[in-house]
């Protein structure tokens, strides 16, 4: 037989082959390993079927290639494994398209908001489970896919409890079109069913739903899917020491820090995993730890930091999971994504300021904030855990036993501490009208329903009688936005500035575009300063989009290449103070959702240096965000009474004008308002007379 050569060296086909066989020795010894046989029969037998076990285990890499090696992609059907979060979805996708000895976007493929990586070929698709909601808008019977695994269940985000809904009844419509086709469909009362006209004579597999959980409790899922059956796998973990710290941390980023040196300086090997609540903090804590490291010792080992976190670019977050260059010891700086989502080898020491970042709701306000809380004993519980993976572990908890005790056994489900807004429209535009009546594993509250629909009218999404409007509702639905942002881009080409409107909103998308090191504080204030705005803080955004693309624009103009534009970017960056990484998703989001805006036909038009008509555009879209200056300097918000602090990162905040239009509620010690831009007040009644009108 000829031999041919894949064209890379020696050493390089060594190194493939030795890895190879490494994921191949790793596959098999995974707990998950030894039930294939037993999994795969009871995915057969039972249209559903609860998967629990622990983190680690292989669920989500090896479930899925289990059913593909079984023959369920047979016809083409895909596999859809759904994610709550972006950077599970990608990084777990390449691992499996690794494991299957093939490229990422053939067999194995992800798709999430903003990025896709599948093809025709795909047969195991990744994606997040707002995204396979989505899909449902184009696709109610969700048609293509033989299996759909919801993973990560436990944690019990809005979109998988709206997603758990709503396959319950695409189940339920494509068993009817399979099994009942000589029946006319239409002649069914039956409610439940989706949108039945969906079958159209035409014959469907029934849909197999996998339900994956990494806790114990597979109780309330299996009563929620009429006693589905639940297999358990069983995991392997090693014992972990639980540390817990004397006094109370007022300060928890600090404690991280010094703990990281104190496990460097005195704990044996091993790598180290903090739980952070978000880029801000991660970044921070990233720089601190470089600065003390250069105080260490020449001859000390070093450390290798590498952040994981959503919008961290999805090469960065691949560094968490290689091993760190021999002489270092790493120290991964991760959301609470390393919680159950990813699994991260090496790590032996983890340590939790048992803190997270989420999102709460105020019901009768409508309004919803950002907030850092407590974590839950479970959280707790899954993050101690996360040492003992490889071997004995060691936990350090930055608050005292007695902290433990009082913490909530288990997070509330988001659903109960959100803006339901997106949902209802979703939902809607899915031809489910009756919201408060959908079978929802945990029911919202009422008030909470009622809001959103009542927000919905006012953004002219939904009619009067709670109808999707056409055209305004539908074409919000269609973008994977916020309905508030949606609307933004629809109102802004109305106004004739959407290319401004388009960049706000990507910036917004994003964390932190500006990047205030403690110790620049005043070179960082003043390399802001050449972008920004009287106006406020939108504008300011727009001015640093485009100072971007004109640096970009300069080194294309000198014929750079693709790779030499982005480092004279990430320069520029550095030079101004701008959060790189940030940037760089913000114009990923623009590239997106640009595509969105054209393919719905509104008109890309510039307001030019007409700023009074941009301030009205942001007015007539953001009017249920106003607050207006109260006498002794606070602000209060004027859709829910609530008094607000204006943010000390706004370029307002030294002139405090009287009135604000502003887009992010965040809750710390006070309530602070954050992307301000000064409004006149009687523009309020003007464009947004529907909840403004003035009484005569
Ligand atoms: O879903 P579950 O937590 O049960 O496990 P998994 O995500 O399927 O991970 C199984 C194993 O695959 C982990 O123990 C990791 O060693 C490995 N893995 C990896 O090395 N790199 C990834 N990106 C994902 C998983
Ligand atoms: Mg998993």
């Amino acid at each position: 037989m000829p031999s041919f050569s894949s064209g890379a060296s020696p050493q390089k086909q060594q190194h493939n082959a030795r890895r190879k066989q490494l994921i191949r020795q790793q596959r098999k010894s995974l707990p998950i390993a030894s039930v294939e046989k037993r999994l795969v029969e009871e995915v057969r037998k039972n249209g559903t079927l609860i998967v629990v076990g622990e983190t680690g285990s292989g669920k989500t890499t090896q479930l899925p290639q289990f059913l593909y090696d079984a023959g369920f992609c047979q016809d083409g059907k895909v596999i859809g494994i759904t994610q709550p979060r972006r950077v599970a979805a990608v990084t777990v996708a390449k691992r499996v398209a690794e494991e299957c000895n093939d490229q990422l976007g053939r067999k194995v493929g992800y798709s999430i908001r903003f990025d896709d990586s599948t093809s025709n070929a795909t047969r195991i698709k990744y994606m997040t489970d707002g995204l396979l909601l989505r899909e449902a808008l184009l696709d109610p019977l969700l048609s293509k896919y033989s299996v759909i695994v919801v993973d990560e269940a436990h944690e019990r985000t809005v979109h998988t409890d709206v997603l758990l809904g709503l396959l319950k009844k695409v189940q339920h419509s494509r068993s009817l079109c399979s099994d009942k086709i000589g029946e006319t469909l239409s002649d069914r009362q039956d409610s439940q069913s989706l949108s039945m006209k969906a079958c159209q004579g035409i014959k469907f597999a029934p849909l197999k739903l996998i339900i994956m959980s990494a806790s114990l409790d597979a109780k309330c899922f299996s009563d929620y899917f009429g006693g589905a059956k639940a297999v358990h796998i069983q995991g392997r973990q090693y014992p972990v020491d639980t540390l817990y710290t004397y006094q109370p941390e007022s300060d928890y980023l600090d404690a991280t820090l010094v703990t990281i040196f104190q496990i460097h300086l005195e704990e044996g090997p091993g790598d180290i995993l903090a739980f952070l609540t978000g880029q801000e903090e991660i970044e921070s804590l990233e720089r601190l730890i470089q600065e003390r490291a250069r105080q260490l010792p020449q001859n000390s080992s070093k450390l290798w930091i590498t952040p994981i976190y959503s919008s961290l670019p999805s090469e960065q977050q691949m560094n968490a999971f290689k091993p760190a260059p021999s002489v270092a010891r790493k120290v991964v700086l991760a959301t609470n994504i390393a919680e159950t989502s990813v699994t991260i080898p090496g790590i032996k020491y983890v340590i939790d300021p048992g803190m997270v970042k989420a999102r709460a709701y105020n019901p009768v306000t409508g309004m919803e904030s950002l907030i850092i809380i407590p974590v839950s004993k479970a959280q707790a519980l899954q993050r101690s855990g996360r040492a003992g993976r490889e071997g004995p572990g060691k936990c350090f908890r930055l608050f005292q036993e007695c902290e433990f005790d009082k913490l909530a056994e288990s997070t509330v489900p988001e659903i109960k501490r959100c803006n339901l807004s997106n949902v209802v429209l979703q939902l809607k535009a899915l031809g489910i009208d009756d919201i408060i009546g959908f079978d929802f594993m945990e029911k919202p509250s009422r008030t909470s329903i009622l809001k959103s629909l009542e927000q919905l009218i006012l953004l002219g999404a939904l009619t009067d009688d709670y109808k999707l409007s056409d055209p305004v509702g539908k074409q919000m639905a269609r973008l994977p936005l916020d309905p508030m942002y949606s609307k933004a881009l629809i109102v802004s080409s109305e106004f004739k500035c959407l290319e401004e409107m388009l960049i706000v909103v990507s910036m917004l998308s994003v964390e932190s575009i500006f990047f205030t090191p403690r110790e620049k504080l005043e070179e960082a204030r003043a390399a802001r300063k050449s972008f920004e705005s009287s106006e406020g803080d939108h504008i300011t955004l727009v001015n640093v989009f485009r100072a971007a693309a004109e640096c970009l624009e300069k080194s294309k103009n000198a014929n750079a290449k693709e790779k030499t534009m982005e480092k004279a970017l990430n320069r520029w960056c550095w030079e101004n103070f701008i959060n790189y990484r940030s940037l760089r998703h913000a114009r990923d989001v623009h590239s997106q959702i640009q595509g969105h805006v054209q393919q719905m036909g509104l008109s890309l038009s510039s307001c030019g240096d007409d700023m009074v008509l941009f301030r009205r555009c942001l007015t007539a879209a953001f009017f249920l965000n106003a607050a207006m200056r109260q006498p002794d300097g606070s602000f209060r918000a004027l859709a829910t009474g609530q008094s607000v602090q204006m943010h000390p990162s706004s370029v307002l905040f030294r002139t405090k004008p009287d009135c604000v239009i502003f887009n992010e509620l965040v809750r710390t010690t006070q309530n602070y308002i954050k992307n301000l831009t000064r409004i006149d007040p009687l523009w309020l009644a003007e464009l947004a007379s529907q909840y403004y009108a003035t009484e005569d």
